[in-house]
C-alpha cells in the first residue's frame, strides 16, 4: 500500500464507489485512490481478477474507472476535481458462472 509523504494541504473532495475520499489538489486520479489505500479499481472482463493502477503512466490500461458517467477513463491520466463521481468498473460476469455456483472461476 502507498502512503503519502505529507499531510494533505489543499484538500479536495471526490466519491469512489459512494466513499467519500480526499485529495490533495492536483493529485491525479489513480495515485489519490492508491493514497487513499484502494485495493483495485476495476476487474478484468476475462477472468474478473480485480486489477489496480500499475504503470502510473497510461500505457497499461489497468486502471480504467467511470468518472462522472464516462466509462473507461484512464485514472492516471485524469486529475482529480472537486466533487468528483468515480466508480469502479466490475467486468461481465463469467460464462462459467452459472456452473460452479456463481463465482465464475477455474480451479
Ligand atoms: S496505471 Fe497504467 S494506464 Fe493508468
Amino acid at each position: 500500500m502507498l502512503s503519502r509523504l505529507r499531510e494533505i494541504e489543499q484538500p479536495i473532495s471526490f466519491t469512489f464507489d459512494g466513499v467519500q475520499m480526499q485529495a490533495e489538489r492536483g493529485d491525479m486520479l489513480a495515485t489519490a485512490l492508491l493514497a487513499a489505500g484502494v485495493d483495485y479499481v476495476r476487474r478484468s472482463v476475462v477472468s474478473d481478477a480485480p486489477r489496480a493502477p500499475y504503470c502510473l503512466m497510461g500505457v497499461c490500461f489497468e486502471c480504467l474507472v467511470t468518472v462522472d458517467g464516462v466509462q473507461n477513463r484512464q485514472a492516471c491520466l485524469v486529475e482529480v476535481e472537486e466533487g468528483m463521481t468515480v466508480l469502479s468498473q466490475q467486468g461481465a460476469s463469467h460464462p462459467m458462472a452459472s456452473l460452479d455456483g456463481g463465482e465464475g472461476r477455474q480451479p
